[in-house]
C-alpha cells in the first residue's frame, strides 16, 4: 500500500518549505492529507504568494473540521509532520488542547503511537517555547527546526530550502531527489 502521511501548515515562517515537502511528496507517490491553519494561509500568502494549494494535496481539509477523517485514529496513516509548526500549535499539542483539526490530527497521531514530526519555526526562542519543544521531544515527538547549514555549499535560499525538505522527510524514509547527503569532508 502507498505511504499516506498528514502534513499540517500552521503559522510560522517557513511556507517554501511546506511547499517543496508536498511537491516532494507528490513526485515520490505519497498520499498526503494536508491540514492549513488560517495562520498558514497568511504566510502562505505572504511568503509564497498563493491563496490556494489546490492541486498540491490529495486531500485538503478544512482546520474547523474537527470530524474529518484526520480526527480519527481509525484512519491509518505512516505520521503526520507539521512544517512549519508554530510556537502556538506546538503549545496545543503538547497541552492536547484540540480544538482544531491539525491540533487533533497531531493528538491522534500521538495517541495511536504513530510518528510525529514538527519542524518548529521562532527566534529567539522564549522559556515556553524551549520547555514546550523539550516537552514534545520526552513525549517521543521529533523536533526537526528548519536550521541553516553551509556543508552543503548551497548557492541560493531555495537549495537550501531543499536540504531542509531533505531532512524533513528522511524522518520518514523517503527519499528527496536531489538531497546532498554528507560523505565526509571534501
Ligand atoms: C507573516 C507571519 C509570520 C509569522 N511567523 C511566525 C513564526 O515564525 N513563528 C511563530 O511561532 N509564529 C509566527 N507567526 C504568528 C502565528 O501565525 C500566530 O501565532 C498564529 O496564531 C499561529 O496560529 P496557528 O498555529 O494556528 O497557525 C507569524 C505570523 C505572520 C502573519
Amino acid at each position: 500500500m502507498a505511504k499516506r502521511l498528514l502534513v499540517g501548515i500552521s503559522g510560522a515562517s517557513g511556507a517554501p518549505l511546506a511547499l517543496g515537502v508536498l511537491n516532494t511528496l507528490r513526485a515520490a507517490g505519497v498520499e498526503t492529507h494536508v491540514v492549513l491553519t488560517r495562520g498558514g494561509s497568511l504566510t502562505l500568502r505572504q511568503e509564497c504568494g498563493i491563496d490556494t494549494l489546490e492541486g498540491l494535496a490529495d486531500v485538503l481539509y478544512d482546520n474547523r473540521d474537527i470530524g474529518a477523517c484526520p480526527a480519527s485514529g481509525s484512519f491509518r496513516t505512516d505520521g503526520m509532520l507539521v512544517v512549519p509548526c508554530s510556537m502556538k500549535t506546538a503549545a496545543g499539542i503538547v497541552s492536547g488542547y484540540s480544538d482544531n483539526l491539525l491540533l487533533r490530527a497531531a493528538d491522534v497521531t500521538l495517541k495511536e503511537g504513530r510518528k510525529l514530526v514538527l519542524a518548529p519555526r521562532e527566534t529567539p526562542f522564549s522559556p515556553i517555547h524551549l520547555r514546550n519543544l523539550y516537552e514534545l521531544s520526552r513525549m517521543g515527538v521529533s523536533i526537526v527546526p528548519p536550521m541553516l547549514t553551509y556543508y552543503q555549499r548551497p548557492d541560493s535560499v531555495e537549495e537550501m530550502t531543499h536540504h531542509m525538505v531533505g531532512k524533513l522527510l528522511d524522518q520518514f524514509g523517503i527519499d528527496t531527489p536531489g538531497f546532498c547527503r554528507w560523505e565526509g569532508m571534501a
